[in-house]
């Protein structure tokens, strides 16, 4: 404490030095100051046994005072006027696009405004846009530049005036920030190969095998099949490079407080362009350690908390998304001090775990047990992503409910890729691993949800079940604390697109079947109740709108996960004052009945869904994948 005290003497006449307008200088020493204890001691944590940390240090808060003083009057308004809880109210809806695929260009983009307001969205997360290395750049996830858009797509300016026009509309631009890699044709990387040491330093890089063996020991492969191992040989360096995705994509060395300065300086470049939610890209890879798996370590959480505490000063308006695909007890360290927002995979797996058994004991379970977080925090509640869908339950959760989760696993595999008799899914495999066995399924919420097989088969009920399996899960993430994302496509019942079979850059990665191309002609039909596309749009549509204007679906009010003493029901109470609204939702094929008296302590609930009357000692029927969200303001009963 006393030494910090210290060094921030020292450092506050150099940093005030920095401004020439009094107001800014007195706002960003305020904030720096009141965080400054606890962002030495993080600092220090990481850098601190290095001969020039005080120089370093200085460095980083330069860095952020700089990027203050370039911030735009706009984006210094809108930290102004921003309160705490933003991102938590009900009106937050999130839809998320490849920029070429949905739209074709920045300007595509721009031109769907209209229809993202259609659709009620808030919140747009454009997938990664940036220059990055042609053909293969994994999705755009090994990036080039982070200041420059890759020339097809449109450039820096339009990206800026994009995010401008969208929150005049009141969308929120959430871009990637791919933090624990770059590609290797990324400047530094360039200048890396050329021999610079300063630039070698930025990377993780070994003369010979002997170091990546032993690291290898507890490393996971993450892509098995396209990428095995960890590191690859670069022959222009004669070293080994440490690349846990694919070849191309260099990991970069945290260890190195000259790569967290920069790393700072490319995101709040970012952010002083408009973008108002960093999406934290495979954040649990940052730090490395030998003898550990290199995941999730306590120094990992130390960049993100320090990375944070300098946003909190020098563009408080933009906040961070976690990606961390881990274990649920390693995610939710992530949430609050370090991410306000968090992608909630583990409701997603169990959706689709639900779907496939069509027993929901696993999900009530898991909720109960893990959903609540800090109450400053949001979950991302998705039905599927961009990436593959990894079983990534705990398998204590279901040993508890008697369920051996290795077994289930193997046996969601088989029914994703179509392998279970009876299965309504047409998946594909991803990642399957020979040495553990582990796979993971690609494909898009329609195809999954059994759409694709009904529509070949021509089928009309099983057409109408995929829909409402559809419905069903986008039923609960708009209803569940946090804010809903949809994958866009998935709003008109897009189905898988095989097309990336032929394309070589693309046919080695299973993951594009789930990234298609917008579907121009279910887009036209969405006001068309009688056709799928219709019927998916006009129901989301109106859940959109009724979320929109009930209050109490803020994430900032409780979710309560319920016994309704149903095993294929989900069941939960959103709870504001002597305000509930009960949501229970059928995840099975056949009809459930629901005995209200189990969990409503009220005499009436009405169903916002179709307004609906209903008494507490009724027993309510849902029909197969039906739900109801059960309002009552009627004062609560007396136990
Ligand atoms: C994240 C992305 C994924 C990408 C990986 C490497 O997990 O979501 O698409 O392949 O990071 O950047």
């Amino acid at each position: 404490m006393d030494s910090s005290q210290g060094t921030w003497q020292v450092l506050r006449p150099l940093l005030a030095a920095l401004f020439t307008d009094d107001a800014q200088r007195t706002i960003f020493l305020t904030r720096l100051e009141e965080r400054f204890v606890s962002l030495a001691d993080l600092l220090l944590g990481l850098y601190g046994d290095r001969a020039d940390f005080a120089e370093q240090f200085e460095r980083i808060l330069t860095t952020a005072a700089y990027a203050f003083i370039a911030r735009p009057p706009a984006m210094h308004a809108l930290d102004a006027s921003r309160d705490a809880q933003w991102f938590q109210n009900e009106r937050m809806v999130g839809g998320v696009c490849y920029v070429d695929l949905y739209a074709g260009n920045l300007k595509g983009i721009r031109e769907r405004i209209p229809y993202f307001q259609e659709l009620g969205l808030t919140y747009l997360h454009l997938m990664p846009l940036f220059r990055s290395p042609s053909p293969q750049n994994d999705g755009g996830y090994a990036v080039s530049s982070f200041r420059a858009v890759r020339p097809q797509l449109g450039a820096m300016e339009e990206l800026t005036e994009l995010a401008t026009e969208l929150r005049v509309h009141g969308i929120s631009l959430v871009l990637d920030m791919v933090m624990n890699h770059t590609s290797d044709e990324h400047e530094w990387a360039i200048r890396a190969k050329e021999g610079d040491p300063n630039y070698q330093g930025y990377y993780l890089m070994f003369p010979d095998e002997t170091l990546p063996k032993l690291y290898e020991q507890n490393l996971r492969e993450i892509f098995p099949e396209q990428a095995p191992g960890n590191f690859t040989y670069v022959s222009e360096l004669q070293r080994w490079v440490w690349t846990t995705f694919y070849r191309y994509q260099w990991d970069l060395n945290y260890a190195n407080p000259t790569v967290f300065n920069a790393m700072l300086g490319e995101m709040l470049f970012l952010a002083n362009h408009g973008v108002e939610v960093l999406r934290l890209d495979a954040v649990p890879f940052l730090w490395k350690e030998l003898g550990t798996n290199c995941e999730n370590l306590p120094q990992a959480h130390a960049l993100v908390t320090a990375l944070n505490l300098l946003f909190q000063v020098a563009a408080p308006a933009t906040i961070f998304k976690a990606e961390a695909i881990v274990h649920p007890d390693e995610i939710v360290k992530y949430i609050g001090q370090e991410c306000a927002i968090s992608y909630n995979p583990l409701l997603m797996v169990l959706m689709w775990e639900a779907m496939a058994s069509g027993w929901t004991h696993l999900l009530q379970h898991s909720m109960t047990k893990r959903f609540n977080i800090s109450a400053n925090a949001a979950w991302v509640n998705y039905i599927r992503s961009h990436d593959d869908i990894g079983w990534g339950f705990a398998n204590e959760d279901c040993a508890e409910v008697g369920i051996d989760g290795g077994i289930h696993r193997i046996f969601l595999n088989r029914f994703y890729t179509g392998q279970v008799e009876g299965s309504f899914a047409v998946g594909l495999p991803f990642g399957y691993n020979p040495h553990n066995g582990d796979m993971r399924i690609c494909g898009t919420t329609a195809s999954l949800a059994g759409l694709e097989q009904a529509v070949q088969r021509d089928d009309a009920y099983a057409i109408d079940l995929s829909i409402r399996r559809i419905l069903a899960m986008m039923s609960v993430i708009l209803t569940v604390g946090g804010i809903p994302l949809l994958y866009l496509g998935d709003e008109v019942g897009t189905l898988n697109d095989y097309s990336y079979q032929h394309d070589e850059a693309k046919a080695a990665d299973n993951r594009w079947v789930h990234r298609p191309y917008a579907n121009e002609q279910a887009l036209a039909q969405r006001h068309d109740p009688t056709s799928v596309a219709g019927r998916i749009f006009g129901n989301l549509q109106h859940m959109i709108a009724l979320r929109k204007s009930h209050p109490i679906f803020a994430a900032y009010n409780p979710t309560n996960w319920l016994n309704g003493n149903n095993t294929h029901t989900v069941l939960f109470a959103r709870q504001q004052g002597q305000q509930a609204i009960y949501v229970a939702v059928n995840f099975s094929a056949y009809s459930q009945s629901l005995d209200l008296r189990q969990f409503v302590r009220r005499e009436h609930v009405t169903d916002l869904l179709t307004e609906t009357s209903y008494k507490r000692d009724e027993l309510l029927t849902l029909p197969p994948y039906g739900m109801v969200w059960l309002q009552s303001i009627s004062p609560i009963l007396e136990s």
